[in-house]
């Protein structure tokens, strides 16, 4: 295959220098009518992605699934729910991404499947069906009691009983989420396979769901407790994933995607371990994953000195050759808008947050509705879908306020949908929407196409060295991205106040000019060593 989707130049891929787009497929776009987003929804707003200026799309999954976790149960891996639409709608989706300059990368739920799996059915029929092993039993310990102390991390025993051949399966998620067993050849096999399937469709790149939870312990041991809040935190997970048998499962796997021209793989290491462990999986030589998701992003507090730290951990975990990414929102956490609230300075410091997104070295992950600072959404116990939401509420909401529906436009049901939607959407859709950011030239919306498109053109912020100027930073961060042929200047001011940034290395004074900022200036403003900088301001700015 040696199209030319229109952006490949000698020296851009796509998956590294380009800025990656999570679309919840249930909340982007509604095309029937049925209050649920769908393939041909998603198609007919690909304008909007290519106005954005982003190069790749990640769908959250779209497999047939009875949706006890929304798609996060796959019934068959080759096919298309009929609430999102056919195959032909995926293929037509692939085509018009494709002639957009647009890649699409599928979510694959490779760990675990649904229950209704064929493939689970047959296994659970009898202790002898050839597809027993494609899971994974076990007998219960002595006195009736469970195999092992795992837990699911949606609350319980990670053990469910079958009554029927009287043996546990294990379920890492819902128990209607049984966990497949890597073990079994012939399951890797059905597998890759899988992954086959979509690359000869011409999907771009794939996004591995809780890739390090493949492999579990042979031996199936008790993890060791460990002080914690929930069931889950109260124990390390020393055998129930990040096994040794993942390095070598994922160098195939990349070998597989390289038998390809320049298809990726970005993976979900899951749950809270030292990122070391997630810069662990590009592997040793580069040959496993080409991005692993870094998730401390996601819980950084609003302190400059925060994400300078997370930022110089992440620098320092990754071996020469792996290449950073970074994200701020997904469809698991509390959108970044809103944990960053602030009353009126709210969409300033989300500015600040795109601004810092888009300038690191490193693959940008953006998450629908973000480009216009997407609050969280609030939905009452009674509308709560998320089964998370339902078991832990009052103390964890779940995960609908982030997946409430794209608001387009300020019409009923926010331009979504025709009807109700399947979550409702957010109370100030009638203001924040992206039809008036459009029409707004300071909005959020225009502020990320800016930087895109300067990213885009610009290698420094692709490619350069990451060089920060303040060492122990309080108000504000600032930093050079250098390449050979071009060095930027990057400052970001969290604070509510004018600042001056003390610099730890001088600037040359007059040659610095604003590539962009959200403050009204032309010319850096250099005091002796420090950078002045307006209220919550962000630039970038170039040498003349
Ligand atoms: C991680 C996904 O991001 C989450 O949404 C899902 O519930 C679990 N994996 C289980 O697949
Ligand atoms: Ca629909």
């Amino acid at each position: 295959m040696t199209e030319d989707y229109g952006l490949r130049t000698e020296d851009y891929l796509w998956w590294r220098d380009g800025v990656i787009y999570q679309i919840y497929p249930r909340s982007f776009a509604d095309s029937n009518g049925d209050g649920i987003g769908d393939l041909p929804g998603i198609i007919a707003r690909l304008d909007h992605l290519s106005e954005l200026g982003v190069d790749a799309v990640w769908l959250s999954p779209v497999y047939p699934s009875p949706m006890y976790d929304f798609g996060y149960d796959v019934s068959d891996y080759c096919e298309i729910d009929p609430v999102f639409g056919t195959l032909a709608d995926f293929d037509r989706l692939v085509q018009q991404a494709h002639q957009r300059g647009l890649r699409i990368i599928m979510d694959l739920v490779l760990n675990h499947s649904s229950h209704q799996h064929p493939w689970f059915v047959e296994s659970r029929a009898s202790r002898d069906n050839p597809r027993r092993d494609w899971y994974i039993w076990r007998d219960g310990a002595t006195g009736g009691k469970l195999p092992n102390n795992w837990q699911s991390f949606f609350g319980g025993p990670a053990w469910e009983w079958d009554e029927r051949t009287q043996q546990y399966y294990l379920h890492s998620f819902l128990k209607e989420q049984p966990d497949l067993n890597w073990r079994n050849p012939a399951v890797k096999e059905a597998l890759f396979d899988v992954v086959r399937f979509w690359l000869e469709r011409g999907v771009d790149g794939f996004r591995l769901d809780v890739f390090n939870l493949y492999f579990k312990d042979a031996l199936f041991r008790d993890n060791p407790p460990r002080p914690g809040l929930r069931g889950y935190d109260r124990q390390w997970h020393v055998y129930d994933k990040d096994q040794p048998e993942m390095h070598p499962l994922l160098r195939e796997l990349r070998a597989l995607l390289d038998r390809y021209p320049e298809r990726m793989a970005v993976g979900e290491t899951f749950s809270d371990h030292p990122i070391e462990m997630a810069a662990a999986y590009y592997g040793e030589n580069n040959d496993e994953l080409h991005l692993a998701f870094n998730f401390h992003f996601t819980q950084q507090p609003w302190r400059a000195r925060a994400f300078h730290e997370a930022i110089a951990q992440w620098e320092a975990a990754l071996r020469p050759g792996a290449w950073p990414c970074y994200v701020l929102s997904n469809h698991d956490v509390v959108r970044h808008a809103s944990r960053y609230a602030a009353g009126l300075h709210t969409d300033a410091r989300a500015q600040v947050a795109a601004a810092l997104l888009l300038t690191l070295r490193g693959t940008p992950f953006l998450y629908y509705g973000e480009e216009i600072a997407m609050r969280q959404g609030q939905i009452p116990r009674a509308e709560i879908q998320d089964p998370v939401g339902k078991r832990y509420w009052p103390f964890h909401k779940g995960r609908d306020g982030c997946r409430t529906p794209m608001p387009w436009d300020d019409s009923p049901n926010a331009g979504f949908s025709v009807n109700p939607p399947w979550l409702r959407v957010n109370p100030d859709y009638r203001e924040r929407n992206v039809a008036a950011q459009r029409q707004d030239p300071n909005s959020v919306f225009h502020w990320y196409r800016r930087l895109i498109a300067l990213r885009r053109t610009s290698p420094a912020l692709r490619r350069g060295a990451y060089r920060p100027l303040i060492r122990r930073p309080v108000h504000a961060l600032a930093y050079l991205r250098e390449a050979p042929e071009q060095t930027l200047l990057v400052a970001l001011n969290f604070s509510s106040r004018p600042v001056l940034a003390v610099l730890d290395e001088p600037l040359p004074a007059r040659d610095w000019h604003a590539l962009l900022s959200t403050a009204d200036r032309p010319e850096l403003e250099l005091l002796g060593n420090s950078l002045a900088l307006a209220p919550y301001e962000a630039c970038v700015l170039g040498m003349a």
